[in-house]
């Protein structure tokens, strides 16, 4: 049935159109759904006893790398940013990575800023790719635009559009190719490949001598390309690296490497059945996470999807649609891709490497003068006394960005900032500053202002009140 529908969307683009691309995608969309099918057919389940933490020689420690590597092969690699995905759990409509971080400049601009500053460090021309969906293209060529006149190469590609499915009827949503936005959804991250693929870049890349490609997520200003991760790999024969990093009782939610029957494979949170949830959540088996900073070998990408590609395990992911229908997307990772080549591990970064946006919190802490950049990275303020970052909880008010921004006329000065809780209705003037411990909280039915200038330390709801 869904491939009769299938070929019933594809014979609604008109001939003149990019009937053959559209083709192309709804055939791959087909392939993930078939073997969604018999997933669900077959029950499959991971069978829980075969993982075991991964073994010293699968996950190498970032200190103990070498230090040195030649230009020569720094001027093989590629950086490339997945820029897709609209950050919808902080109430986004269009790209994370076109917010601003610090003085006008946004999370793109800095990244092009990174990569024009390597560049011209070691005489280079690393190019920087950009995946977009068709939920950030605008944003992200809005922002890119005024970098055309200059050296840096900046290549986008669109990720796929692949059809929501009806939850009940398993009836693909669109029906017609043109239909509005939200009957179609980007498949995640690990959509990379058969886009890469798909859209020439791949091969062009190859054919522009490129050996290597650093893959990060585009609101992660610390994925910064890094010598020693890059020689080592090139040192080990690597195809592919996955960087890790210690997980902390904040981060239970993100995939982990698991040793499966003696091979590295990417463990997702979606893929664990719910009676083991609480030990995969728990720090003592999996003691690493994913930062999705993955570094991949061109040749071996190309090899990999010669040979027919790859079966990335599915996510499924339900969604309600703004009429109330219960709608599935099939997606897949980025990092679930590492089953696929050989000589593949992972290497244990420093934390600073994995600095991520998720929500609003995340937010107020990088756009704070915590952080202070240096040659386009985010570094903690050498005035900051203490080597941690402060603890914030904004809470339901300030979820979605549009809250957020009206919320905060300026961002406060928290250098000496330990903790923070916000609950309820409240707004902070300009040039706030709050230190210690601080606690604003706002009852049902109350708001609560704080006045411009305010000096919060120490406090617990201070009762500053609007008229
Ligand atoms: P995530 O899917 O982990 O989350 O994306 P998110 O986009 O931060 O937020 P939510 O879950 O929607 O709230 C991690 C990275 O992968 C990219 C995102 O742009 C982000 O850089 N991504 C995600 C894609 O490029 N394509 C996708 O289909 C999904």
């Amino acid at each position: 049935a869904m491939h009769d529908e299938l070929t019933r969307l594809v014979g609604t683009v008109p001939e003149n159109a990019n009937r053959k691309g559209f083709d192309t995608e709804m055939q791959s969309f087909l392939s993930l759904f078939t073997r969604y099918l018999a997933e669900k057919v077959s029950n499959e389940e991971l069978n829980w006893d075969k993982i075991k933490s991964p073994t010293e020689n699968q996950i190498v420690s970032y200190d103990d790398l070498g230090v040195s590597i030649d230009p020569e092969s720094l001027q093989k690699l590629a950086v490339l940013k997945v820029n897709g995905g609209l950050g919808t759990s902080m109430g986004m409509t269009g790209a994370k990575s076109a917010l601003e971080v610090k003085n006008a400049m946004t999370f793109l601009d800095l990244t092009v800023q990174q990569i024009e500053h390597l560049n011209v460090t070691h005489n280079l021309d690393v190019p920087l790719i950009l995946m977009t969906s068709f939920n950030t293209h605008e944003d992200t060529l809005r922002i890119i635009k005024k970098y055309a006149d200059q050296k840096l190469r900046i290549t986008t590609f669109n990720q796929s559009r692949y059809p929501r499915i009806m939850k009940d009827s398993l009836f693909p949503c669109p029906k017609t190719a043109d239909e509005e936005k939200s009957a179609w959804y980007p498949p995640g991250h690990g959509d990379l490949y058969d886009a890469l693929l798909h859209s020439g870049v791949l091969d062009q890349l190859l054919a522009d001598g490129k050996e290597y490609l650093f893959v990060s997520n585009s609101d992660n200003l610390g994925a910064v390309v890094d010598q020693r991760i890059l020689g080592h790999m090139i040192h080990t024969n690597a195809e592919f690296l996955m960087e890790v990093t210690d997980k902390t009782k904040a981060d239970v939610k993100g995939g982990t490497l698991i040793n499966y029957g003696g091979s590295m494979r990417l463990l997702e949170i979606a893929q664990v059945p719910s009676k083991h949830v609480d030990e995969f959540k728990s720090v003592r088996k999996f003691k690493i996470f994913n930062t999705n900073n993955l570094w991949i070998n061109l040749k071996a990408l190309k090899r990999v999807m010669d040979k027919g590609g790859m079966d990335l395990d599915i996510i499924i992911n339900p969604k309600v649609t703004e009429k109330g229908e219960a709608v599935i997307q099939l997606e897949t990772a980025a990092g679930a891709a590492i089953k696929h080549f050989k000589n593949a591990y992972g290497i244990n970064v420093p934390r600073s490497r994995f600095l991520p946006v998720k929500n609003c919190s995340d937010l107020l802490l990088i756009k704070s003068d915590i952080y202070a950049i240096e040659n386009a990275e985010l570094v903690i303020s050498p005035e900051r006394m203490f080597a941690t970052t402060p603890v914030i909880q904004l809470g339901d008010h300030f979820k979605k960005i549009q809250e957020f921004q009206k919320r905060f006329k300026k961002i406060p000065t928290i250098l000496d900032l330990d903790h923070l809780t916000v609950t309820g209705d409240v707004y902070f003037g300009r040039d706030v500053t709050l230190r210690g411990t601080v606690v604003v909280i706002a009852n049902e039915g109350q708001r609560i202002d704080i006045p411009d200038g305010c000096i919060l330390e120490n406090r617990k709801s201070p009762k500053v009140r609007n008229p």
